[in-house]
């Protein structure tokens, strides 16, 4: 009797937890829906942070409705931006994917400001450790001043800057609702030749020759050497893509997030973004959200010119040693990325 009751008892706890997880999950989808068919405009009603922001205008307020005249031609050109996502995300929901709701875990690059209602959703081989310094200088509450006195390894910390899933769902619902939204994109191709020279063919950093070279090297290469399989530090980058393109990898796990593609690491469908940002207009994109975040007139965006820049021309390149038909299963890939933000099918590729 006792015996049956507990179980009895049990069942209930996990109905109620299974009951828990299915309202958060529904909240967190009426969102989505609300959010894609208007973009809320309204103010946090709540204790407004006096110290931080110029003005009483959020920085959503003043993209929507510009008060600056120079600002308004700006804006019409985000609203382009804006509904190229909505009308690519549209057309693709009907043949592909399977309707998912985002969980928490999904939020984990949207880094949020509080004080200045900044959402914005770090995308690497994007200008990320720039825009995550900014982030910091924003957030810092004064400890710093200048973006570029924070180191880059620094800016990496996870513990340094809040991201979204570190809230509760109301908390959530409440910031998608009311903050800027924004992310920086750049040429998929481009992105994914920077992410190639930057994780397997320099030497400083042996963890993602240990942790992908070595699974590539084994997966793709006949008549690997033992030395090769060990180090997996001279990955080609033919070898690369097929890694990339061979349904395995992405049946094992998902993609690391320098090469996923934006739409899995930001969710673009899922959530409204308010504000593309370009790498190929990066400062003009930046010192615009700065400006609207009522910032910019004491903070810039950093201007670097690196240049180990990976460019059109060395893309181009690198290119040109993949053969067709695995340069059109690659465009499949990584296909909504281009439609989605309006990036050509490049000149130098031949697809079947
Ligand atoms: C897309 O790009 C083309 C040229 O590359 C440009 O003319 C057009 O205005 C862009 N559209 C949007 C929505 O940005
Ligand atoms: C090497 O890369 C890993 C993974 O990105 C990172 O955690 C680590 O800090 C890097 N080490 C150095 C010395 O850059
Ligand atoms: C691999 O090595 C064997 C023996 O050395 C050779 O016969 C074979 O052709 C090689 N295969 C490839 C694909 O290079
Ligand atoms: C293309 O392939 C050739 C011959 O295998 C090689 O010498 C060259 O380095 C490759 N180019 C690139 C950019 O990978």
């Amino acid at each position: 009797m006792k015996q049956a009751l507990l179980e009895v008892m049990r069942m209930n706890r996990i109905c109620r937890m299974v009951l828990v997880t299915c309202l958060g999950s529904f909240i967190l989808v009426i969102f989505y829906f609300q959010s894609m068919l208007h973009p809320v405009m309204r103010r946090n009603p709540f204790g407004v942070d006096i110290c931080c922001r110029k003005g009483s205008r959020s920085p959503l307020q003043e993209l929507y409705n510009p008060t600056q005249l120079e600002l308004s031609n700006t804006a019409i050109l985000h609203q382009m931006r804006r509904d190229q996502v909505t009308d690519t995300c549209r057309a693709n929901s009907v043949s592909s994917r399977k309707r998912r709701v985002l969980t928490p875990n999904d939020l984990r690059h949207l880094v949020v400001d509080e004080d200045h209602e900044l959402i914005y959703c770090y995308v690497p081989k994007v200008a990320c450790t720039n825009w995550k310094r900014v982030m910091m200088v924003l957030t810092g509450r004064g400890k710093y001043s200048d973006p570029m006195e924070i180191p880059a390894n620094e800016a990496h910390i996870s513990s340094n800057l809040k991201t979204l899933n570190q809230y509760s769902i109301p908390e959530i619902n409440h910031r998608l609702k009311s903050y800027m939204k924004f992310l920086f994109v750049r040429e998929p191709f481009e992105r994914l030749v920077s992410a190639y020279r930057n994780k397997f063919t320099q030497k400083y950093n042996t963890s993602f020759h240990k942790r992908y070279g070595t699974k590539i090297v084994k997966r793709q290469r006949k008549n690997a050497t033992q030395e090769a399989l060990r180090r997996g530090d001279d990955v080609k980058f033919e070898e690369f893509v097929a890694y990339l393109i061979d349904p395995h990898t992405q049946r094992e796990e998902p993609f690391n997030e320098h090469w996923q593609t934006v739409y899995s690491l930001c969710h673009p469908c899922h959530i409204h973004y308010d504000l593309v940002g370009k790498y190929e207009t990066l400062e003009e994109d930046s010192n615009y959200i700065l400006q609207l975040a009522g910032v910019g007139s004491y903070l810039k965006f950093p201007t670097y010119a690196k240049s180990t820049r990976t460019t059109d021309e060395m893309t181009t390149e690198f290119f040109q040693n993949i053969s067709s038909e695995h340069q059109t299963q690659l465009f499949e890939v990584y296909k909504l990325d281009f439609l989605m933000f309006n990036y050509s099918v490049p000149s130098y590729l031949k697809l079947e």
